[in-house]
């Protein structure tokens, strides 16, 4: 891939990317994307600026080991050709805490940031990361005034892929071959989708029953719990989550950098889909270098649909207490 410039106006470079917010996400998902060869130009950018300069620094001298990228701690104005800017700054949850229970200061956080990145770049890509991320998917939406479709939260990926590496796990088979989606909100409502879970194309309760490696269809319900929960289960042993979450942010670059058209479970604006309007959750969607193309309606069964409906309620029950 050559210094390719992409956008309305042919000015940004494909290959760069900036970071916002440089503590263990930042840092992790920096460090990641530095060995994935998609990027040769990576700007880091936290309030605390030593801090960024640290990560670059630390991050920066792995660099002889992987593809030449120049990697620095950097201002906004920096940004203004970064094809992809993706914001990891914020709080994160203290042992129980909620992701919900961040929207407040993070809201905060992100009506600083936001302005600051369009002052010097209206083109580029706006990851989000933070938490609770849904939200911040729709502040960040309306504080850019960016069309939806490059208006991106990680959504449901990381929820996603903990759904099939459990059900890997569980059965007995490479999570690769596991299809299955957690969908709507990254958070307490999601929704694990078991009508159209499949290992290989075998229904999964078909599989269930003969590959002899599981309990019953109870027992597997109970790994929608434990990926549900993941986050409160690490968090309460370590303090953080941050190394998956940088494969998901790689994925994700890689899916709109390549524009490969690939499905992931990312959130963006929603409307219309399953009778949902206004808010930004977690839909299998198809990624490319426009950002979000079209999101897929997925077959749910009834309770799925309900369950979607009641996250989306509870999404939009929290916007419209914040004061955007
Ligand atoms: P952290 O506390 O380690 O880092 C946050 C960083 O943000 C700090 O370095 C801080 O200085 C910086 N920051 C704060 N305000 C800023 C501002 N105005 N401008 C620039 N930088 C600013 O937290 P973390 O563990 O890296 O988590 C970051 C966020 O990512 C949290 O909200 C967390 O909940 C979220 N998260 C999301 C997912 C997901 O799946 N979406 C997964 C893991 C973590
Ligand atoms: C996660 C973060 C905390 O690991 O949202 O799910």
């Amino acid at each position: 891939m050559g210094n390719l410039l992409y956008g309305k106006n042919s000015n940004l470079n494909i290959q760069k990317c900036g970071v916002i917010g440089c503590g263990a996400v930042g840092a992790t998902s920096a460090h990641t994307l530095l060995g994935s060869g998609l990027f040769n130009e990576i700007v880091l950018l936290d309030i605390n600026r030593k801090k960024a300069e640290g990560e670059a620094m630390d991050i920066g001298h792995g660099a002889p080991f992987v593809k030449p990228v120049n990697i620095y701690a950097g201002d906004y104005s920096d940004l203004s050709d970064a094809y992809l800017v993706i914001i990891t700054a914020g709080a994160n949850q203290m042992p129980g805490e909620t992701r919900i229970d961040l929207a407040e200061k993070n809201v905060k956080i992100f009506k600083s940031i936001i302005p600051k990145i369009v002052e010097y770049n209206k083109d580029c890509i706006l990851l989000i990361v933070s938490n609770p991320v849904d939200i911040l998917t729709s502040v960040a939406l309306k504080l850019s005034g960016f069309e939806p479709s490059r208006v991106i939260g990680s959504g449901t990926v990381l929820d996603t892929a903990r759904f099939k590496y459990l059900l890997g796990e569980h059965l007995g088979v490479d999570s690769r071959n596991v299809h299955a989606l957690i969908i709507g909100e990254h958070g307490d409502s999601e929704v694990a989708v078991y009508s159209s879970a499949n290992i290989s194309g075998v229904d999964l309760d078909e599989f269930c029953q003969t590959c002899n490696k599981c309990g019953d269809r109870e027992s597997m319900h109970q790994i929608y719990e434990e990926v549900k929960n993941s986050a409160y289960e690490i968090i309460e042993r370590k303090g953080a989550t941050f190394y998956a979450i940088a494969r998901v942010v790689k994925r994700i670059a890689q899916a709109l950098i390549r524009d490969e058209n690939a499905i992931l479970t990312v959130s963006s604006l929603v409307e219309g889909h399953y009778g949902i309007h206004g808010v930004c959750l977690g839909l299998p969607s198809v990624v490319g270098r426009e950002g979000v193309k079209w999101i897929i309606d997925t077959p749910l069964d009834e309770n799925e649909e309900k369950q979607l409906t009641e996250s989306a309620g509870k999404l939009r029950e929290v916007l419209e207490g914040l004061n955007i």
